[in-house]
Protein backbone atom coordinates (compact mmCIF):
# COMPACT_ATOMS: atom_id res chain seq x y z
CA UNK A 1 0.00 0.00 0.00
CA UNK A 2 1.12 3.67 -0.95
CA UNK A 3 -0.64 7.02 0.18
CA UNK A 4 -0.33 10.50 -0.73
CA UNK A 5 -2.00 14.08 0.39
CA UNK A 6 -1.17 17.26 -0.64
CA UNK A 7 -2.69 20.54 -0.05
CA UNK A 8 -5.54 23.10 -1.59
CA UNK A 9 -4.66 26.62 -1.92
CA UNK A 10 -5.53 30.20 -2.39
CA UNK A 11 -4.25 32.80 -4.19
CA UNK A 12 -3.10 36.22 -2.21
CA UNK A 13 -2.49 38.49 -4.50
CA UNK A 14 -1.67 38.80 -7.91
CA UNK A 15 -4.60 36.54 -9.78
CA UNK A 16 -5.46 38.38 -13.55
CA UNK A 17 -2.34 40.14 -13.22
CA UNK A 18 -0.46 36.78 -13.61
CA UNK A 19 -1.42 36.28 -17.07
CA UNK A 20 0.18 39.09 -18.37
CA UNK A 21 3.57 38.01 -16.82
CA UNK A 22 2.88 40.08 -13.60
CA UNK A 23 3.81 38.34 -10.19
CA UNK A 24 1.21 36.22 -8.18
CA UNK A 25 1.43 34.87 -4.13
CA UNK A 26 -0.40 31.74 -3.91
CA UNK A 27 -0.32 30.00 -0.30
CA UNK A 28 -1.32 26.68 0.85
CA UNK A 29 -4.00 25.97 3.10
CA UNK A 30 -4.74 23.46 5.65
CA UNK A 31 -7.51 21.29 3.69
CA UNK A 32 -5.56 18.32 2.14
CA UNK A 33 -6.82 15.79 -0.52
CA UNK A 34 -5.46 12.16 0.10
CA UNK A 35 -5.32 9.24 -1.97
CA UNK A 36 -4.04 5.43 -1.15
CA UNK A 37 -3.45 3.05 -3.92
CA UNK A 38 -2.93 -0.93 -3.62
CA UNK A 39 -2.27 -3.55 -6.29
CA UNK A 40 -5.80 -4.68 -7.28
CA UNK A 41 -7.52 -7.04 -9.80
CA UNK A 42 -9.24 -4.12 -11.88
CA UNK A 43 -8.94 -0.36 -11.79
CA UNK A 44 -11.45 1.03 -9.09
CA UNK A 45 -11.90 4.50 -7.06
CA UNK A 46 -13.61 4.62 -4.14
CA UNK A 47 -14.79 0.71 -4.04
CA UNK A 48 -16.31 1.54 -7.88
CA UNK A 49 -15.44 1.73 -11.74
CA UNK A 50 -13.58 5.08 -12.42
CA UNK A 51 -16.09 8.03 -13.38
CA UNK A 52 -14.58 9.47 -16.80
CA UNK A 53 -16.04 13.14 -15.62
CA UNK A 54 -15.52 12.93 -12.00
CA UNK A 55 -12.28 11.25 -12.15
CA UNK A 56 -10.42 13.07 -14.68
CA UNK A 57 -7.74 14.35 -13.48
CA UNK A 58 -6.91 10.94 -11.72
CA UNK A 59 -7.34 9.11 -14.94
CA UNK A 60 -5.19 11.76 -16.77
CA UNK A 61 -2.22 11.67 -14.60
CA UNK A 62 -2.60 7.45 -15.19
CA UNK A 63 -2.94 8.04 -18.73
CA UNK A 64 0.98 9.57 -18.92
CA UNK A 65 2.21 8.40 -15.75
CA UNK A 66 1.30 4.95 -14.63
CA UNK A 67 2.21 1.45 -16.83
CA UNK A 68 2.03 -0.85 -13.57
CA UNK A 69 -1.37 -3.44 -12.98
CA UNK A 70 -4.34 -1.94 -11.87
CA UNK A 71 -5.08 -0.49 -8.80
CA UNK A 72 -7.53 -0.13 -6.09
CA UNK A 73 -7.14 3.79 -5.36
CA UNK A 74 -8.93 5.80 -2.23
CA UNK A 75 -9.69 8.69 -1.92
CA UNK A 76 -10.42 11.30 1.06
CA UNK A 77 -10.71 15.07 0.07
CA UNK A 78 -11.19 18.25 2.52
CA UNK A 79 -10.78 20.39 0.31
CA UNK A 80 -14.29 21.79 -1.20
CA UNK A 81 -14.47 21.73 -4.95
CA UNK A 82 -15.52 24.58 -7.38
CA UNK A 83 -14.84 27.24 -4.35
CA UNK A 84 -11.36 28.40 -6.30
CA UNK A 85 -9.34 26.30 -3.42
CA UNK A 86 -7.23 24.30 -5.89
CA UNK A 87 -8.86 20.88 -5.18
CA UNK A 88 -8.15 19.81 -8.98
CA UNK A 89 -4.47 20.17 -8.84
CA UNK A 90 -4.71 18.44 -5.03
CA UNK A 91 -5.62 15.83 -6.84
CA UNK A 92 -3.47 15.70 -9.80
CA UNK A 93 -0.04 16.72 -7.48
CA UNK A 94 -0.92 13.83 -4.95
CA UNK A 95 -2.34 11.16 -7.31
CA UNK A 96 1.03 11.54 -9.67
CA UNK A 97 3.18 11.90 -6.22
CA UNK A 98 1.81 8.31 -5.34
CA UNK A 99 1.99 6.77 -8.99
CA UNK A 100 5.81 7.60 -9.08
CA UNK A 101 6.32 5.90 -5.34
CA UNK A 102 5.64 3.04 -6.43
CA UNK A 103 8.35 3.32 -8.92
CA UNK A 104 11.12 5.83 -8.94
CA UNK A 105 9.75 8.99 -7.09
CA UNK A 106 9.11 12.21 -8.71
CA UNK A 107 11.22 15.03 -7.21
CA UNK A 108 9.41 18.59 -5.64
CA UNK A 109 10.23 20.24 -9.72
CA UNK A 110 9.23 16.74 -11.23
CA UNK A 111 5.97 16.98 -10.11
CA UNK A 112 4.89 20.23 -10.55
CA UNK A 113 5.99 20.22 -14.26
CA UNK A 114 3.68 16.21 -14.53
CA UNK A 115 0.66 18.18 -12.28
CA UNK A 116 0.72 21.51 -14.38
CA UNK A 117 0.58 19.24 -17.73
CA UNK A 118 -2.11 17.14 -16.03
CA UNK A 119 -4.64 19.97 -15.41
CA UNK A 120 -3.61 21.87 -19.21
CA UNK A 121 -4.64 18.81 -20.62
CA UNK A 122 -7.52 18.69 -18.61
CA UNK A 123 -8.63 22.08 -18.68
CA UNK A 124 -7.47 23.13 -21.88
CA UNK A 125 -5.50 26.55 -20.54
CA UNK A 126 -4.34 26.61 -16.80
CA UNK A 127 -1.70 28.16 -14.83
CA UNK A 128 1.00 26.38 -13.36
CA UNK A 129 -0.03 28.26 -9.38
CA UNK A 130 -2.40 25.88 -8.15
CA UNK A 131 -0.55 22.64 -8.73
CA UNK A 132 3.16 24.15 -7.71
CA UNK A 133 1.30 25.58 -4.83
CA UNK A 134 0.17 21.82 -3.95
CA UNK A 135 3.97 20.60 -4.52
CA UNK A 136 5.56 23.10 -2.59
CA UNK A 137 2.75 23.96 0.25
CA UNK A 138 3.63 27.10 2.67
CA UNK A 139 2.92 30.16 -0.18
CA UNK A 140 5.27 30.64 -3.71
CA UNK A 141 5.47 33.52 -5.50
CA UNK A 142 5.08 33.08 -9.70
CA UNK A 143 6.91 35.51 -11.69
CA UNK A 144 7.55 35.78 -15.39
CA UNK A 145 11.05 37.28 -14.14
CA UNK A 146 13.50 34.69 -12.15
CA UNK A 147 14.45 36.22 -8.54
CA UNK A 148 15.86 34.91 -5.36
CA UNK A 149 14.52 31.73 -3.40
CA UNK A 150 13.90 29.77 -6.72
CA UNK A 151 11.89 26.39 -6.71
CA UNK A 152 11.62 25.80 -10.02
CA UNK A 153 10.30 27.03 -13.70
CA UNK A 154 7.74 25.85 -16.04
CA UNK A 155 7.13 26.47 -19.30
CA UNK A 156 3.50 26.16 -21.36
CA UNK A 157 1.53 28.38 -23.45
CA UNK A 158 4.13 30.24 -24.73
CA UNK A 159 5.10 31.69 -21.08
CA UNK A 160 8.04 30.66 -18.63
CA UNK A 161 6.47 31.13 -15.01
CA UNK A 162 9.45 31.24 -12.30
CA UNK A 163 8.27 29.71 -9.08
CA UNK A 164 9.70 31.23 -5.93
CA UNK A 165 9.26 30.37 -2.21
CA UNK A 166 7.32 32.87 0.43
CA UNK A 167 8.33 32.50 4.04
CA UNK A 168 4.81 32.77 5.06
CA UNK A 169 4.21 32.43 9.42
CA UNK A 170 1.41 31.07 10.47
CA UNK A 171 -1.96 32.68 9.76
CA UNK A 172 -5.95 32.21 9.54
CA UNK A 173 -8.00 33.39 6.72
CA UNK A 174 -11.78 32.95 6.33
CA UNK A 175 -13.43 32.20 2.98
CA UNK A 176 -16.47 33.15 1.81
CA UNK A 177 -18.40 31.44 -1.30
CA UNK A 178 -20.97 33.66 -2.80
CA UNK A 179 -22.34 30.41 -4.29
CA UNK A 180 -22.10 31.82 -8.31
CA UNK A 181 -20.35 29.89 -10.29
CA UNK A 182 -17.73 32.17 -12.76
CA UNK A 183 -16.10 30.60 -15.28
CA UNK A 184 -12.95 31.50 -15.55
CA UNK A 185 -11.89 31.15 -19.57
CA UNK A 186 -14.26 34.48 -20.10
CA UNK A 187 -13.22 36.33 -17.05
CA UNK A 188 -9.12 35.95 -18.58
CA UNK A 189 -10.56 37.08 -22.13
CA UNK A 190 -12.28 39.74 -20.82
CA UNK A 191 -9.60 41.20 -18.79
CA UNK A 192 -7.42 40.97 -21.74
CA UNK A 193 -10.06 42.67 -24.16
CA UNK A 194 -10.04 45.66 -21.48
CA UNK A 195 -6.41 45.80 -20.86
CA UNK A 196 -5.99 46.52 -24.67
CA UNK A 197 -8.69 49.21 -25.20
CA UNK A 198 -7.92 50.72 -21.44
CA UNK A 199 -4.66 52.47 -20.17
CA UNK A 200 -6.45 52.57 -16.81
CA UNK A 201 -7.07 48.90 -17.03
CA UNK A 202 -3.55 48.35 -18.05
CA UNK A 203 -2.32 50.37 -15.17
CA UNK A 204 -4.04 48.34 -12.68
CA UNK A 205 -2.53 45.12 -14.14
CA UNK A 206 1.07 46.71 -13.22
CA UNK A 207 -0.37 48.20 -9.90
CA UNK A 208 -1.43 44.79 -8.89
CA UNK A 209 2.53 43.20 -9.98
CA UNK A 210 3.58 46.09 -7.10
CA UNK A 211 1.31 44.86 -4.58
CA UNK A 212 1.84 40.84 -4.90
CA UNK A 213 6.07 42.43 -4.55
CA UNK A 214 5.04 44.47 -1.47
CA UNK A 215 2.98 41.46 -0.22
CA UNK A 216 6.10 38.95 -0.43
CA UNK A 217 7.25 41.42 2.26
CA UNK A 218 5.08 42.31 4.26
CA UNK A 219 4.09 37.78 4.68
CA UNK A 220 7.04 37.07 5.56
CA UNK A 221 7.33 39.65 8.37
CA UNK A 222 4.17 38.48 9.30
CA UNK A 223 3.13 42.36 9.22
CA UNK A 224 -0.20 41.75 8.71
CA UNK A 225 -2.01 45.17 9.10
CA UNK A 226 0.35 45.87 6.29
CA UNK A 227 -0.74 42.60 4.08
CA UNK A 228 -4.68 43.57 4.64
CA UNK A 229 -4.10 46.97 3.33
CA UNK A 230 -2.62 45.37 0.31
CA UNK A 231 -5.23 42.66 -0.18
CA UNK A 232 -7.42 45.74 0.15
CA UNK A 233 -5.92 47.47 -2.57
CA UNK A 234 -5.60 44.58 -5.11
CA UNK A 235 -9.59 44.53 -4.29
CA UNK A 236 -9.53 48.10 -5.46
CA UNK A 237 -7.52 47.06 -8.87
CA UNK A 238 -9.55 44.32 -9.46
CA UNK A 239 -12.70 45.83 -9.53
CA UNK A 240 -11.11 48.29 -11.97
CA UNK A 241 -10.44 45.14 -14.11
CA UNK A 242 -13.84 43.95 -13.86
CA UNK A 243 -13.84 40.94 -12.61
CA UNK A 244 -15.51 41.47 -8.83
CA UNK A 245 -19.22 40.78 -8.36
CA UNK A 246 -21.85 42.67 -6.34
CA UNK A 247 -22.17 39.52 -4.23
CA UNK A 248 -18.55 39.42 -3.73
CA UNK A 249 -18.58 43.62 -2.87
CA UNK A 250 -20.77 42.56 -0.13
CA UNK A 251 -19.44 39.81 1.40
CA UNK A 252 -15.89 42.03 1.10
CA UNK A 253 -17.31 45.02 2.85
CA UNK A 254 -18.47 42.69 5.89
CA UNK A 255 -15.63 40.78 6.57
CA UNK A 256 -13.35 43.89 6.53
CA UNK A 257 -15.78 44.51 9.89
CA UNK A 258 -13.17 42.42 12.22
CA UNK A 259 -10.40 41.74 9.54
CA UNK A 260 -6.87 43.02 8.69
CA UNK A 261 -8.29 43.34 4.61
CA UNK A 262 -10.37 41.25 2.06
CA UNK A 263 -10.83 41.18 -1.54
CA UNK A 264 -11.94 38.17 -3.89
CA UNK A 265 -9.56 35.41 -4.78
CA UNK A 266 -9.09 32.96 -8.08
CA UNK A 267 -11.04 34.44 -11.05
CA UNK A 268 -13.74 35.84 -9.26
CA UNK A 269 -17.20 37.10 -11.49
CA UNK A 270 -18.72 35.09 -8.38
CA UNK A 271 -16.58 32.56 -7.04
CA UNK A 272 -14.74 33.22 -3.51
CA UNK A 273 -13.39 35.68 -1.07
CA UNK A 274 -10.98 35.87 1.01
CA UNK A 275 -10.58 37.90 4.37
CA UNK A 276 -7.29 38.17 6.59
CA UNK A 277 -8.20 38.06 10.40
CA UNK A 278 -7.42 37.36 13.73
CA UNK A 279 -11.06 36.87 14.52
CA UNK A 280 -12.19 34.03 11.95
CA UNK A 281 -15.02 33.03 14.17
CA UNK A 282 -16.47 36.47 14.08
CA UNK A 283 -15.70 37.20 10.74
CA UNK A 284 -17.04 33.97 9.41
CA UNK A 285 -20.53 34.33 11.41
CA UNK A 286 -21.00 37.44 10.22
CA UNK A 287 -20.25 36.05 6.30
CA UNK A 288 -22.66 33.04 7.25
CA UNK A 289 -25.51 35.46 8.28
CA UNK A 290 -25.35 37.52 5.12
CA UNK A 291 -25.54 34.10 2.80
CA UNK A 292 -22.17 32.69 2.27
CA UNK A 293 -20.52 29.46 2.61
CA UNK A 294 -17.65 29.69 4.88
CA UNK A 295 -14.45 27.53 5.30
CA UNK A 296 -12.21 28.54 8.06
CA UNK A 297 -8.46 27.77 6.74
CA UNK A 298 -4.72 28.16 8.27
CA UNK A 299 -2.08 28.10 6.22
CA UNK A 300 -0.31 24.59 5.52
CA UNK A 301 3.13 24.22 5.74
CA UNK A 302 3.71 20.82 4.48
CA UNK A 303 3.54 20.37 0.43
CA UNK A 304 2.39 17.17 -1.17
CA UNK A 305 3.37 14.07 1.21
CA UNK A 306 4.06 10.23 0.14
CA UNK A 307 4.07 7.30 2.89
CA UNK A 308 4.95 4.46 1.12
O1 LIG B 1 -9.95 30.32 -10.30
P1 LIG B 1 -8.56 29.97 -9.91
O2 LIG B 1 -8.38 29.87 -8.42
O3 LIG B 1 -7.98 28.83 -10.66
O4 LIG B 1 -7.66 31.25 -10.28
C1 LIG B 1 -7.61 31.80 -11.58
C2 LIG B 1 -6.47 32.76 -11.57
C3 LIG B 1 -6.30 33.58 -12.83
O5 LIG B 1 -5.17 34.43 -12.62
C4 LIG B 1 -7.52 34.44 -13.09
C5 LIG B 1 -6.06 32.70 -14.06
C6 LIG B 1 -4.75 31.94 -14.03
O6 LIG B 1 -4.69 30.93 -14.77
O7 LIG B 1 -3.79 32.34 -13.35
Amino acid sequence: MAAASAPGKLILFGEHAVVFGEPAIAMAVSARFGIEGTPGSALTIDGAPPDPERHRYILKAMEHHWDGGPLTLTTRSAIPDSAGLGSSAAVSVATLALLSSFSTPKEPPALAEAGYRVELQVQGRASPIDTSTAVHGQAIFVDSRRGDDLLWSIEGLGNVWHVHHVDLPELSLVVGETGIHAHTGPLVDGVRRLVERDAEAAAAVEAIGDISREGRLALAEGDWVRTGELMDRNQKLLETLQVSHPTLDKLIAKAREHAYGAKLTGAGGGGSMVALTDQPETVADDLRAIGAHVHMVRSEPLGVQVEA
